[in-house]
């Protein structure tokens, strides 16, 4: 619901949204920002239970914050472990079968963790690369496949990582840097491949945002928190909320031109 005028090229309003790793922190106010702008959601996460919770939250606070709506929105939730390209295919199936449709994908499944580079495990390596790159890459693919054949425009958001761009410090995570460099230039790389069919891709890359991810972090490493801060240009840490209109811009028609751009919302990290 619109309290004050602005454009209305920001709506969602018709649109369908799919968000991966939806049912916590950054997915989940992203998810937020796309009911709130007009869309009907799918929460797709490993974790179903928590999703289902998230995604009856969602509608619950649309609910209660527009008691006049004459339109609802559909939230749904949904599993899939995003590195694995059957349970992809299976959950897009299932989200259609749910919408009918998909036109906007925001994927926000990953994950990071802290190991010299020289003993980090194989298998974790491996992982880490699964869910953060295979995963991007198999449900923009799965996406941009249903878009193809409906013949129809859509607009897809990576979440990468300032980490993409710069390496940070003191901790050691040079797989994690390395995805999200990937997954950065998976963006421009498949906004090329996909413009001639309307399909445009973008990344948004966060600087440190409190989220479980980073509060796992600091609680096993309190004494990180002055270090990050003290190289944030702004002097503090980004809240999940900071990410609501790049996510609703990206996703509309208010960015229709925009396509292969990487959107640092850092409070600054990166250009220092
Ligand atoms: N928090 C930050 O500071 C920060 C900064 C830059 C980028 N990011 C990126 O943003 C994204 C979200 O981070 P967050 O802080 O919200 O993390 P989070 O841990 O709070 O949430 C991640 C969600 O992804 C889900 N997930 C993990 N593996 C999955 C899999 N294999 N299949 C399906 N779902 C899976 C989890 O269940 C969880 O719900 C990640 O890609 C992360 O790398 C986070």
């Amino acid at each position: 619901m619109h309290f004050k005028r602005t454009l209305d090229s920001f709506s969602l309003e018709g649109h369908v949204g799919l968000v991966t790793g939806g049912a916590r922190g950054l997915g989940l106010v992203m998810a937020q920002s796309l009911v709130v702008s007009g869309a009907d959601v799918a929460i797709v996460d490993l974790n179903k239970e928590e999703a289902q919770y998230s995604a009856d939250q969602l509608y619950d606070s649309f609910k209660q914050e527009n008691p006049g709506a004459d339109k609802l929105p559909k939230v749904t939730a949904h599993y899939a472990d995003v590195s694995d390209p059957d349970s992809v295919n299976n959950v897009i199936s299932e989200v259609l079968t749910a919408h009918s449709k998909i036109d906007n994908l925001v994927t926000s499944a990953g994950f990071t963790e802290n190991f010299d580079a020289v003993s980090y495990p194989y298998d974790r390596m491996k992982k880490l690369w699964g869910v953060n790159v295979d995963g991007t890459y198999l449900f923009a693919v799965g996406v941009a496949k249903h878009l193809m054949e409906r013949k129809a425009h859509g607009s897809i958001v990576f979440i990468g990582s300032m980490s993409g761009a710069i390496v940070n410090v003191p901790q050691p995570q040079a797989p994690y840097n390395g995805a999200k460099a990937a997954v950065r230039h998976l963006a421009s790389s498949l906004a090329v491949e996909w413009a001639h069919a309307g399909i445009r891709v973008n990344c948004i890359s966060p600087g440190y945002m409190l989220t479980a991810l980073t509060k796992k972090i600091l609680d096993d490493n309190p004494e990180l928190s002055k270090k990050w801060t003290s190289l944030i240009p702004q002097g503090k840490m980004g809240r999940p909320e900071d990410l609501m209109g790049a996510v609703t811009f990206l996703c509309s028609d208010a960015s229709g031109y925009v396509t292969g751009a990487d959107l640092r919302i850092d409070g600054g990290y990166t250009v220092t």
